[in-house]
């Protein structure tokens, strides 16, 4: 089996997807006209033109003004359920997916609408194609805390959906300081925490999110780099990274994919996994991270199998979730080099 081949079909598992960045410009088109929502654009190929992104800000305003035509609870499915059919392609067993509610509460829409069309959808992924998923809800940093403390309020109705809380939006100038609080009231009330921490940002928001928000992974963290002291305490400590190559490219984190400290990262026994972020905003979903990684980095098989280990080892499932990813993962393998 040739290796892009063996990238295709390898069981993934995704860590960092935020599902408002699955939306496909062709979607955005439909849901416009469904609501009845001005576009600024006239066409899905003028959409993709726009992308071309400076920096995190750059992207983000964009994306939040996407993010304007999902209205109603049949939106929310639609767009998770055309996310699961991708994964399916790319043979991702299971999916641990953000999505910012303040996004769509700040617009007047609803807590229960989206998460009740984003958990319907992951219900039918699981029943209908076989893949599991977790949620994750994120706090946008670039808003106060007390409007982060008022969103996990509205999310103690659905704790049996939530898996975790995390951090995303602006990291420059909103450290992970400004929410010590709220973080510690949501493990208080039983949710993992999660933080994106060292995408633009100095290291000291990586500490910061190990020690003051006590996170069971960081979201990017490639900027750990910086610092020869925190990358062995990551890799001693097996802090997870969920890292998303593409777009770091995409958002200038790294200047070309050559230059991506991700192969690094794992060989000095790092726990980095792949994963997709914003799919359709960066040029790709999890396969196209996988082969965009492989061809700039020279991988072996059994290197490109340990981001699946990785992703397994710092997924928010079960035990028994687990043995049943890996042992899927072990007879891809021996049926590979067979
Ligand atoms: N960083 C921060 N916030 C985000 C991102 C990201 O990469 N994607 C969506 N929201
Ligand atoms: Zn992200």
């Amino acid at each position: 089996m040739d290796q892009r081949a063996f990238i295709r079909q390898l069981p993934k598992v995704e860590l960092h997807m935020h599902i408002e960045g699955s939306l496909e410009p062709e979607m955005m088109f439909q849901l416009a006209k469904r609501n009845q929502i001005p576009l600024s654009f006239n066409t899905p190929q003028e959409v993709k033109a726009a992308y071309q992104f400076t920096d995190l800000q750059s992207f983000l305003d964009i994306y939040y003004q996407g993010a304007n035509v999902l209205v109603h609870e049949q939106d929310f499915y639609d767009l998770t359920w055309a996310y699961l059919c991708r994964c399916q392609q790319d043979n991702v067993v299971h999916t641990e997916i953000f999505f910012d509610p303040q996004t769509h509460t700040e617009r007047g829409i609803s807590f229960d609408t989206v998460i009740n069309g984003i958990s319907r959808a992951l219900e039918d992924g699981k029943e209908k194609i076989g893949i599991s998923s977790r949620i994750i809800m994120c706090f946008l940093r670039h808003l106060d805390q007390k409007s982060a403390f008022l969103t996990l309020e509205q999310a103690m109705a659905h704790k049996d959906k939530i898996a975790a809380v995390g951090l995303d939006s602006s990291e420059v100038g909103h450290p992970p300081e400004k929410f010590v609080q709220v973080f510690a009231k949501a493990r208080e009330e039983g949710f993992l925490t999660v933080a994106h921490a060292g995408e633009e940002g100095p290291v000291d928001n990586i500490y910061n999110s190990i020690e003051l928000l006590q996170v069971s992974r960081i979201d990017h963290g490639v900027r750990c780099s910086d610092d020869s002291h925190l990358v062995e305490l990551l890799a001693q400590s097996r802090m997870p990274l969920t890292v998303c190559p593409l777009s770091n490219v995409k958002l200038k984190v790294f200047d070309k994919m050559e230059s991506h400290n991700v192969v690094d990262l794992l060989r000095q026994n790092l726990c980095v996994t792949l994963n997709s972020d914003d799919p359709a905003y960066f040029g790709g979903y999890m396969t196209d991270n996988f082969l965009a990684v492989a061809q700039s980095h020279s991988l072996t098989e059994k290197e490109l199998v340990q981001f699946t280990k990785n992703a397994i080892e710092a997924s928010f499932t079960s035990d028994n979730e687990k043995y049943h990813m890996r042992c899927i993962l072990d007879e891809f393998f021996s049926r590979s080099i067979g």
